[in-house]
């Protein structure tokens, strides 16, 4: 079933209709939303769902509207969109417009920009589809629970003006986790693997502290939480669009097509390392925003909540695993077949877990197209954030020694050059996520990059691990800024931007 078929069984979610100039591609013909060229009316569903990750493993989840992940919505940049958000769930939820620079009181994050949506009630979101990219939403209520039990999906803003990508087709992916209480426990993700300290230097590091498998010969978790590690759940299943392996949809490809692919981690813990045998991969977009020029690599690890646009050129007919390489995640069932018209019956050659002799992609490797409002000529307010806590297996998680609430906001006016640079002096990676607007990340560990990427997540690594970003503050309210693990954001690891 490619993406069109997908959206198409979506059936009765929406009008189906189509505003004007929206959809023209070949995958965005369908779409959850309904309603005239002025507003974009979308009616979503907050439920509990039965969910079958694969045959025989059959979860009590969340779903909007029925399905995991979430109904793609696409919007052309600059549309107005509406989204009625019934909560049909037992307990308040709430959505975030994750990567999109929404108005303060759009923004989803109960306490601070809005009363949770409570059980039986309904909310209405509105906001302008902006900036263009791979965005996604997601439940900002409970997240240990509520995300990881189902609520996240893709939002898919198509740039206003053609693109400098080419390609045929595209499709969604969306990766997440599961403990199920049902399988093997995939060893955590504690360093990180997508920041510059170099392709080798966080897998190395993470798997030295892994212990290269001793975490398996310990039993479980005894390796990590020996190592300080704090708690949380045993993921034993990891999916692809809901589904782990063998239940994972095919993605059919003919030979010459160029292909998109828009992956989001949706995942609450892991780092996932993408690869596609016997295909080069290459980087377009971070975020969702563009790079001057694609960087071709052979994997590319995607931290929670970031989200990588890749380009694959489908040049070696055959069928073949696209995949996670991190230790575990294979078998958990984090793959699915590439097979290429008229190959039906070939068999991909078994998926090789590790990276060793990949070129890797890092931060460093990218340049980022400088989207962004220019940085004023005036000097930037600086701030330090310490990344702390997690001691001796707890699950205190603290911003310059403090646990929201009690961290000190970050003050800022409308129109400052902001500058946060970001030490982690904590044990595991922290994927730091900013609301409301997206920053330029001038450099992780200490190397300055020439063309910043641009961003709305940096995975700051573990063991003194850094990042420096800078972003004008255009958006004003109260913004999180938090690590999206939701373990660590639950134990206090958040700070409030504030722009007055
Ligand atoms: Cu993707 Cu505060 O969230
Ligand atoms: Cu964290």
């Amino acid at each position: 079933m490619n993406r069109r078929d997908f959206l198409l069984t979506l059936g009765g979610l929406g009008a189906g209709a189509t505003a004007a100039g929206v959809g023209t591609g070949l995958l965005g013909r369908r779409s959850v939303a309904s309603g005239t060229d002025r507003v974009r009316t979308i009616h979503l569903e907050a439920r509990e769902v039965t969910w079958e990750l694969a045959p025989g493993r059959t979860v009590k989840a969340m779903a909007y509207n029925g399905r995991i992940p979430g109904p793609e919505i696409r919007v052309r940049e600059g549309e107005r969109v509406r989204v009625v958000l019934q909560n049909s769930l037992a307990e308040p939820t709430t959505i975030h417009w994750h990567g999109v620079d929404v108005p303060n009181a759009m923004d989803g994050v109960p306490g601070v920009t809005q009363p949770p949506v409570a059980p039986g009630a309904t909310f209405t979101y509105e906001f302008d589809a902006r900036p263009a990219g791979s965005r996604w939403y997601h439940t900002h209520f409970d997240e240990h629970r509520q995300m990881d039990l189902g609520l996240a999906a893709p939002l898919i803003i198509e740039p206003a003006e053609k693109e400098a990508v080419g390609y045929d087709r595209e499709i969604t992916l969306v990766l997440d986790d599961w403990a199920t209480g049902t399988g093997k426990p995939v060893p955590p993700t504690d360093a990180g693997t997508a920041g510059g300290r170099g392709s080798a230097g966080g897998m190395m590091s993470g798997m030295m502290r892994r212990g290269s498998g001793m975490g398996g010969m310990m039993g479980g978790r005894g390796m990590s939480d020996m190592m300080g590690r704090g708690t949380g759940p045993a993921y034993d299943v990891m999916t692809i669009n809901g589904k782990a392996y063998p239940a994972t949809e095919p993605l059919r490809v003919t030979k010459g097509e160029r292909v998109r692919l828009r992956i989001i981690n949706a995942s609450a813990e892991h780092t996932h390392v993408v690869r596609l045998a016997g295909h080069r991969l290459l980087v377009t977009h971070t975020d969702g925003n563009p790079l001057i020029a694609p960087v071709e690599v052979e994997a590319v690890p995607i931290a929670p909540a970031e989200r990588y646009d890749l380009l694959i050129v489908a040049d070696r007919p055959g069928a073949w695993f696209l995949y996670c390489t991190e230790p575990g995640h294979v078998d958990a069932g984090e793959r699915m077949v590439v097979v290429y018209e008229g190959h039906a019956r070939a068999t991909p050659p078994a998926p090789e877990p590790g990276v060793a002799g990949l070129t890797l992609w890092d931060y460093g490797r990218g340049r980022g197209r400088p989207v962004l409002p220019a940085p004023s000529a005036s000097d930037p307010r600086t701030f330090v954030v310490a990344l702390g806590g997690g001691m001796m297996g707890s699950d205190i998680w603290t911003v310059n020694g403090k646990q929201y609430p009690h961290t000190d906001p970050l003050r800022c006016i409308r129109g400052d050059r902001v500058r946060v640079v970001l030490r982690n002096n904590s044990m595991e990676a922290h994927p730091m996520h900013l609301h409301g607007q997206s920053f330029r990340l001038l450099s992780a560990n200490g190397a300055p990059y020439a063309s910043p990427l641009v961003k709305d997540v940096v995975d700051v690594e573990a063991h003194m691990g850094s990042a420096v970003l800078e972003f004008t503050a255009h958006n004003p309210g109260d913004w999180f800024f938090h690590c999206h693990k939701p373990m660590h954001m639950m134990g206090g690891m958040i700070a409030v931007v504030k722009i007055a």
